[in-house]
Formats: structure tokens, sequence, C-alpha cells
């Protein structure tokens, strides 16, 4: 059997989508697709404004720049997480400040946060590991105490929230992705959201090429210029048409990764319970979107249990590799040893096959090829 980690869900609905809009000449950025998609998810995640992105990278990258962070500044980011934060925060000039994560949803550990905020901190940029949100309540009481902003990356986050609030809504500004490793993909793009009005309005303007073409757009001006920095992140109407049809799956993705997810969590259990790995954990009151399986391999063992599920033909992974350890991590003056909860998990971590189609009899390959080995 061969099992691969990831596989899009396209069907026909979305080459016709594709095909359709092609046909009707709407290939450039920006356009009537794009603005539908951008209000079915202004709806979606509960926010006053939706722009799409060419990446969550690039929505990152907006984001420090409208927040007009710069030299001198400093921003808290997890380590455990992808580079595009750390990126973007640098990108302006700004400083990052890596803190540590929680043990049981992986997630930056508010009490880490509040250690490392010094006169320079400007603002904080969770990020929530596998859909799963962070402590957003404590997140944003701290941000309220010290006049931080915040910056959810919620690149995994479609569909997920915190209590009753979703994933993106919650902070100043939200950042997802819908590149073809997610929940719900377009191939390459990504989401800005925010519910400050100036804060859109300078995002819009920054990817547009710093003009006014939005406004423009919207029937408000009679033409368009440059009137600030910019950068050119407007999503095509092609991928925001593959990204619609996706948007209307939303549920019946989800729903087969929780039945994936289950199904792990059932037939895992045994080697949980034996103390050979420990699960990841939702609480309670969070709302997942099951975007990743990921469980931690105690006592040792991690990579020789990851070459023998290759050698099954199952393609389990690892996850980020800490930013601190990082080449780059260690040039700004990391060391190993800095952040001992992020270093441990990631010398632990597996990440499982999930996807919509996976078959049961498939997870359960899965399952009794890992009890071979665990136990
Ligand atoms: C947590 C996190 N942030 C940012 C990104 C970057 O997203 P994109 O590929 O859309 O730029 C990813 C992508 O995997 C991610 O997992």
């Amino acid at each position: 059997m061969k099992i691969p980690f990831n596989r899009p869900w396209i069907e026909q609905t979305e080459l016709d989508a594709l095909s359709a809009v092609i046909k009707e000449g709407r290939i450039g950025g920006n356009g009537p697709v794009c603005h539908e998609v951008e209000r079915m998810l202004g709806e979606m995640v509960r926010v006053g404004h939706a722009l799409l992105m060419t990446s969550c990278t690039h929505s990152l990258e907006t984001a420090i720049r409208v927040l007009g962070l710069s030299t001198g500044d400093q921003v808290i980011i997890p380590s455990f997480a992808f580079p595009s934060a750390a990126n973007a925060v640098l990108l302006c000039g700004a400083e990052t400040v890596m803190a540590d994560i929680r043990r049981d949803t992986l997630n930056i550990d508010p009490e880490d946060i509040e250690r490392k905020i010094t006169r320079r901190t400007r603002a904080v940029i969770p990020v929530h590991y596998a859909g799963i949100s962070c402590d957003m309540g404590r997140i944003m009481d701290l941000a309220a105490a010290h006049g931080l902003k915040v910056v959810e990356d919620a690149a995994q986050c479609i569909g997920s929230a915190y209590r009753d609030q979703p994933l993106g809504s919650i902070g100043d500004i939200g950042c997802m992705s819908f590149h073809e490793t997610k929940n719900v993909v377009c191939g390459e793009g990504g989401a800005f959201f925010t519910s400050d009005e100036e804060l859109f309005h300078r995002a819009e303007i920054f990817r547009e090429k710093g003009t006014n073409r939005s406004r423009f757009l919207a029937g408000d001006i009679d033409k368009y210029s440059w009137i600030d920095l910019g950068s050119s992140f407007v999503l095509s109407d092609i991928l925001a048409a593959l990204l619609r049809t996706q948007l209307g799956k939303l549920e019946a993705i989800t729903g087969q990764r929780a039945r994936i997810h289950r199904r792990y969590d059932e037939g895992l259990k045994g080697l949980a319970d034996s103390g050979k790995i420990r699960l990841g954990q939702i609480p309670q009151d969070y709302r997942a979107n099951y975007h990743i399986y990921y469980f931690l391999v105690e006592g040792g063992g991690r990579d020789t249990c990851l070459a023998r599920l290759q050698e099954a033909g199952i393609r389990a992974t690892t996850h980020f590799y800490p930013l601190h350890l990082s080449e780059m991590g260690k040039r700004m003056g990391s060391r190993e040893g800095d952040l001992p909860v992020t270093e441990e998990v990631f010398r632990k971590l597996i990440r499982l096959p999930i996807y919509p189609g996976l078959e049961d009899s498939q997870v359960d390959y899965v399952i009794d090829v890992l009890q071979g080995i665990l136990n």
C-alpha cells in the first residue's frame, strides 16, 4: 500500500469553475470573483474586511508593514513556526524575539510571552498550530496590558475557532493560507483579515503596488495613482474561482478530516495509554478543523519510526525545524537549549497522512504498522 502524506480534494467542479472563469476572460487579480470570495471569507471568519493575497506569507508581510513596525521594534513569535512570520518582521527592519511553546497544544506559551516583553515590544504573532487555537484570552489580555498589536498566523485555520470566535478574527490582523497543503486550497494563496478600517485601507493600497486601484475598481475615483509604498499581492481571479469552489466544500472537507482524526485517536489510544506516544489535545471548548494529525514519540526512536513507516509505504513526516536552531536563527544569536519545549517537540513529533479520500482501511493500515513498530 502507498499512502501519500497529503492530497488536495480536486474534483470536476473545480475544473469547471476554472474553465468558466478563463472562458469569461477574468484572469487578472482583484476582480469580481476575488470580491465575491472576499465577501464569503469575511462572513465565515466574521471580520469587517477580508482581502485575498497571493499567500499567507504575503499577508503576514502586509500585516507588519501596515502596522508600521520598523527598526528598534520587537515582535514576539514562537520558534516552532514556519519562517514566514519571522521574515515579515525582519523585512521591515524590526527584531524577532522567540518564545517557547506549551506542551499540550504546541502553541506559543503566554507565560513565556510575558517574560519576553520589553519596552521595545510592539506586537506578538501567535501561530495557531494544527488549526488549534493559541490561548487567545490570555494573549489578548497581555496585549491590552502592554499596548501590543496582535497578528494571528492563522495559516492552517480555516473553519477553526477559539471558543466561538473564528481564528483570524481575534487579533488586530489575521493571516490565512490556501496553499495546496491546507484544508481548503487554491494552489498558492492567502487572506488578510481585519476589522480596523485604517489597517484595511493601508493593506488594500500595499497589495496593489502602493496605488488606490481598489477605490477605482469600487467606482469611488475615476483614476488611480501611486500614493504609498507597496507591492503586488493580489490574487488572480482564476485562483479565486478555485478557492470559491473549495470553500463551498469546507464542511465536507472538515467532516472527512474529523473522521480520520477520530479513527487515529481511537486506534492509537493503546500506545498512548502505555506511554509510548503522546497524542495531541484539542481543548474542550475550541473548534478544531483537523488540519494536522500528530503525535510525539516518547523515549526516543522517532527517526527509526519514520523510516519504518516510509518502508511500509506511508508518507509520515516531522514538522517545523525550530526557527531558533535554524541557520538563520543561529546567525541571529540563538543557541540550543534556549527553548526546551520547542526542541523536545521537534525531536519527537510525527505527522500522519490526513486528507479527504483517505479511507478507513488505509487509516487502519497506518495504525497497524505503528503498533508493529512501537510495541
Ligand atoms: C503556520 C504557517 N504560517 C505561514 C505559512 C505560509 O503560508 P503560504 O504558503 O500561504 O505563504 C504556513 C504554510 O505552511 C504555515 O503553516
